[in-house]
């Protein structure tokens, strides 16, 4: 295979310079190490080891043949030879002379130019500049003269472990939850080598943990970071710190190395139960403090963290369950236990609650482990206070008539110091609300009397409030409203519930309605309203008129005969008798005034006098003053129509004679009018001429003739 690929080049390759590829020792270039310069028959000058190396390694380079290597970093006392240019062209007697361009050439390579030997006389750094390209040529020693066409190749620097691996992102941090299973993955780091990747092992990492065992591993290749225990508890350590290092040359000795930190930390899961920190709580509260004080708080401590700690609390049991209340304060992680409803020292003095505290957040990985709660006793003891009076009600509703006596009682209110000292109370009114001063309460019983007498149809409420106060104590005070309802008493007697006027016509028939009354009672009566009308004893027999009771509780008039007559009586007056139906019974005298009155045939009142009709519609001075001056107006024109009318008849006797005279004027200057047309010859107008010339000479004469005898 070699001679096969060789002679292929030769086919395609005709260079005149052959390449000896001398390699210099190096512990770190072990196949090139045995490297020796050799003198093949081809024209290449290849070394063969040179080619093998290559063709072993032609996936990565390719088929390059024409390339020399040197080692980066040497720094012997001797420039290093780099190889040796050759070529077997068959020089005669000329002498050759090789000659080095291209990149270094002279400053980092100098070439021999007798023996083509290349050195480098500086040190190369492959992380810096991995190769250089350069062109070499045989030139006639004297002419200098090319002998072939030049040839380009390239110096390649050989890579040497001189980087060390680095962590670029440490130091890092990572998170694991507590309690995880082993191996559980946590993150992973990577270190970077400028070594050549490519070539031998001066950049390939080996990763392995230096501090942090047995707590976290690595994987060697992959540097990824796992648990190494189990149930690792973050109550018990909650951070760890390792140290990883990495290491080149397969992590062999020799090999280079860096290393990080890891601070790894445990998150918290919710592996412990709530407990409180006291089996018994004792409280003592006064009994008068106000509903929604918190009177204690019981706290169970959780040794997980933010929500895993989160416990909800809750009375469990006990006698108190019904007056005691506890919520959960989620910021103190607490119990608050609360007042729900009053307490009374006299009744209970003490209580016993079972609170329970119950993480709100379990997980479910743990809760065999036991119930994630806890419970306690909270003994709570009241406290005597000393308390104002209390009234038996909250409220009282009195009833009293309004006739009641003076001084009578009216009702009682009562109170007692609840305490167990018990103080006497004493019982005033409130005066703000009593200003009329209209009750009176005994101080020692709280009976409470009538002052003033009532009156119902003044005021049916009397609303007081009633002062209770402790005698050894006044500033226990209490106060109760009492409400005094005024009942009815009937003392008023019904009348009529308007001032009625009724009017009869002279002309009406009898048992016509001329009115209808109705009565009205200041009095309150349960179930109503009820009248009975009557006309006096002696009137029963009223030859005049009658009455008749309506439904409605209201009463009409009627008249018993068509035989009024204004001229022999004006006004009847009729007194009504009305009761109401209480208990007596109480009654009065209505009279009403009946006018008798001119009507029309269909009933509507016209005229009855003056005093009957004018005053009785109840016209106003104003009205009256308005009515007159109306009547004067009508006089007014009635004057100034007969002035006018006799205007009017003047001048149309006048026009007469005007008209007349009218008449001469217009015949004497123009002409014209009906006397004229008679005397008007029509032919003239037919002809001009006639106008001029032929017109009777007379015709003014007859014409003139007229108006004397008009005259
Ligand atoms: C008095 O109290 C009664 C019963 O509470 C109530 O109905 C009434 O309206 C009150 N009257 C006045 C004037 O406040
Ligand atoms: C009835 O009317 C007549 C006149 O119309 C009168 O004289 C008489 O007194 C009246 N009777 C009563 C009771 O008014």
């Amino acid at each position: 295979m070699p001679e096969r690929l060789t002679e292929t080049l030769v086919d395609l390759w005709t260079p005149l310079i052959i390449l000896w590829i001398t390699l210099p020792t190096c512990v770190y270039m072990a196949p090139m190490n045995q490297a020796h310069t050799l003198t093949t028959g081809s024209p290449l000058g290849l070394s063969r080891q040179s080619e093998e190396l290559r063709i072993l390694n032609r996936s990565k380079r390719g088929w390059v043949w024409n390339q020399m290597f040197v080692l980066e970093e040497f720094s012997g006392p001797e420039p290093i030879l780099v190889g040796r240019l050759h070529t077997d062209l068959d020089p005669g007697s000329k002498k050759i002379k090789y000659i080095l361009s291209g990149d270094g050439a002279g400053t980092i390579f100098q070439i021999n130019d007798i023996t083509g030997d290349i050195h480098a006389i500086k040190r190369l750094d492959r992380e810096e500049k991995a190769e250089y390209t350069l062109t070499a040529q045989a030139v006639d020693w004297e002419t200098n003269k090319p002998l072939e066409p030049p040839s380009e190749f390239i110096i390649k620097v050989q890579d040497i472990n001189d980087n060390a691996p680095e962590f670029l992102n440490g130091p890092y941090h990572a998170t694991v939850p507590e309690m995880s299973i082993l191996g559980t993955s946590v993150t992973n780091v990577t270190a970077t080598d400028a070594d050549d990747p490519v070539y031998g092992n001066s950049a390939k990492l080996v990763y392995s943990i230096l501090e942090g065992q047995p707590y976290f591993s690595i994987e060697p290749e992959t540097a990824i970071i796992k648990t190494a225990l189990p149930n690792m508890d973050r109550e018990a350590k909650e951070e760890y710190l390792v140290v990883i290092q990495a290491k080149d040359m397969g992590g062999h000795s020799g090999g280079l190395s860096g290393t990080t930190t890891l601070t790894v930390t445990l998150t918290d899961v919710n592996d412990n139960p709530p407990k409180f920190a006291q089996s018994l709580y004792h409280f003592s509260v006064p009994e008068d403090v106000v509903l929604g004080t918190a009177i204690g708080r019981v706290k169970a401590n959780d040794q997980d963290i933010g929500e895993n700690a989160q416990s909800s609390y809750d009375i469990i049991d006990g006698d108190g369950t019904a007056l005691f209340e506890i919520t959960s304060d989620a910021q103190a992680q607490d119990g608050v236990i609360r007042l729900r409803k009053p307490l009374d020292f006299e009744t209970k003095k003490s209580y016993t609650l079972k609170v329970e505290a119950a993480n709100i957040h379990i997980d479910p990985r743990f809760s065999g482990r036991g119930p994630f709660k806890d419970t306690a006793t909270v003994k709570i003891v009241v406290e005597d206070a000393d308390e104002p009076p209390v009234f038996s009600s909250p409220t009282y509703l009195l009833e009293v008539h309004e006739n009641a006596a003076l001084n009578s009682v009216i009702g009682q209110v009562t109170a007692r110091d609840p305490d167990i000292t018990s103080s006497p109370i004493r019982f005033s009114i409130d005066r703000h609300t009593d200003l009329e001063r209209q009750f009176n309460i005994n101080a020692d019983d709280g009976k409470i009397t009538l002052a003033t007498p009532l009156d119902r149809e003044l005021s049916v409420w009397h609303n007081i409030t009633i002062i209770a106060t402790e005698i050894r104590n006044h500033s226990q005070i209490s106060r109760v409203p009492v409400a005094i309802k005024v009942l009815d008493v009937n003392d008023n007697a019904p009348e009529f519930a308007a001032e009625y006027e009724a009017f009869l016509c002279e002309n009406g028939k009898p048992g016509q309605v001329i009115q209808t009354v109705s009565a009205m009672d200041k009095d309150d009566p349960k179930n109503g309203h009820y009248f009975l009308y009557s006309l006096l004893p002696e009137m029963v027999n009223n030859p005049n008129f009658t009455i008749k009771k309506n439904e409605d509780n209201s009463l009409s008039i009627l008249a018993k005969h068509n035989g009024f007559n204004r001229q022999k009586q004006e006004v009847y007056l009729l007194p009504i008798v009305i009761s109401d139906s209480g208990n007596p019974p109480l009654s009065s005298t209505s009279t009403l005034t009946i006018r008798v009155c001119g009507c029309s045939n269909d009933g509507v009142v016209q005229s009855c006098n003056v005093e009957a009709y004018v005053l009785p519609i109840g016209l106003s001075m104003g009205a009256l003053i308005a009515i007159l001056a109306c009547i004067i107006l009508l006089l007014v024109i009635v004057v100034l129509f007969v002035t006018l009318r006799r205007h009017k008849n003047e001048p149309l006797i006048i026009k007469d004679d005007e008209d007349v005279r009218e008449n001469i004027i217009r015949y004497d200057d123009e002409g014209g009018g009906e006397e004229d047309t008679e005397a008007f010859d029509i032919a003239t107008l037919q002809n001009p001429d006639g106008i001029n010339g032929f017109l009777p000479h007379d015709r003014r004469g007859l014409l003139r003739g007229i108006p004397e005898n008009a005259a």
